[in-house]
């Protein structure tokens, strides 16, 4: 390996040791592979908030190992319920759109809950759990997509929705990976998602590590990407899916499913069923992450008194009429819509 060649994606984003939590810094990659330890639930809202962890089923994984380091850090003071629920609102404030982080505090929630003594032990065996469940249901998505999708020529993909971004394997990096060991993916696109570049720095290493042969372009060529008839598909990850199936994911997903309606391209959401927001009514309803604009400005316009400012809204939401099929762990749903997102809700 020369200075040039960016480290390999050794495991995971998230690892978890008895007594604390080690973040994957994604904002240094590819360049570096460098690891930040926690020892506090303040760290990992930080963390999370940051962009050194993200990737809706990452973030709902490190807050619930947020709430183990709470617990450990107040139990068994008499107040400790407090204390955590007053760290579990920090970490719930540190990122608004990705449902699965507060999927996950309501589950730690619930478990506190039926803990009122010792609950070390509970807690971190249920965010142990929350993780290896979600790289399962990665593993079962990966491969219910593969079989929808059959043969293609070729996938775009959007933003990095992979190992990264979840427990491990990946939500639409996960159909990726099932498609290509089957030998039945020629090529992946990945759009370079500005401005943080999670396509450009995370997705095409990611892939290029598993030897799947993946093309960079930019977002603003997606159009003619697709116009050109070299795409069937676009496989996407999600950050929250109403209970009409409308789905919120990275910034320019819903111009992805405009342009795939115009030419022709279907269009697969993978996700696992701690990404639905069930009782929420339609996409209308969710919050959408507005990071500051500085991430957005060039250098050139940071200094103080610049006048060039920017808006920098961080997803948008498709609506469920363009989507061809969510895929989860627990089955599809072809044309989304409110019947087929209620079959898969918790009784
Ligand atoms: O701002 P990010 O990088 O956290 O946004 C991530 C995405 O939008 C992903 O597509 C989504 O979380 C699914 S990850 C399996």
């Amino acid at each position: 390996m020369n200075d040039k060649t960016p480290p390999p994606l050794a495991s995971h984003s998230l690892i978890w040791s008895d007594h604390s939590l080690k973040v994957l810094d994604q904002r240094r990659l590819p360049q570096q592979m460098h690891y930040d330890e926690y020892t506090d639930a303040a760290g990992v809202a930080e963390a999370i908030a940051s962009m050194r962890v993200r990737g809706a089923p990452a973030i709902g994984i490190a807050a619930a190992y947020g709430v183990v380091l709470s617990a450990m850090s107040h139990y068994p003071a008499a107040d400790w319920q407090d204390r955590v629920a007053a760290d579990m609102a920090g970490l719930a404030a540190s990122r608004p759109t990705a449902v699965n982080l507060f999927w996950a505090l309501d589950n730690m929630r619930a478990a506190i809950g039926s803990h009122p003594t010792d609950p070390i032990p509970a807690l971190t065996a249920l965010a142990q759990r929350i993780h290896s469940d979600d790289i399962a249901a990665n593993l079962a998505m990966g491969e219910r997509g593969a079989d929808i999708i059959g043969d293609t020529q070729a996938v775009l993909t959007h933003c990095n929705a992979g190992a990264l971004a979840t427990g491990g394997y990946g939500t639409a990096l996960g159909v990726i990976r099932s498609l290509h060991k089957r030998g039945k993916l020629a090529q992946v696109y990945a759009g370079e998602t500005r401005p943080w570049l999670q396509g450009a720095r995370l997705t095409v290493w990611e892939l290029a590590q598993d030897g799947i042969p993946a093309t960079l372009i930019a977002d603003s060529a997606a159009a003619w990407l697709m116009k050109s008839g070299k795409i069937d598909w676009i496989v996407v990850g999600a950050d929250r899916i109403a209970a009409n199936g409308d789905v919120a994911n990275k910034i320019g997903t819903y111009s992805l499913a405009v342009l795939a309606k115009q030419h022709g391209v279907k269009f697969m959401v993978a996700a696992p069923t701690s990404t639905f927001d069930f009782d929420l009514n339609s996409g209308d309803g969710i919050h959408i992450e507005e990071r500051d604009a500085r991430e957005l400005l060039p250098a050139c316009y940071l200094d103080d008194g610049s006048p060039i400012d920017a808006w920098n809204p961080v997803f948008d939401v498709t609506p469920a009429e363009l989507i061809t099929t969510i895929v989860t762990e627990r089955g599809a749903i072809m044309q989304p819509g409110r019947h087929g997102v209620g079959s898969l809700a918790p009784c």
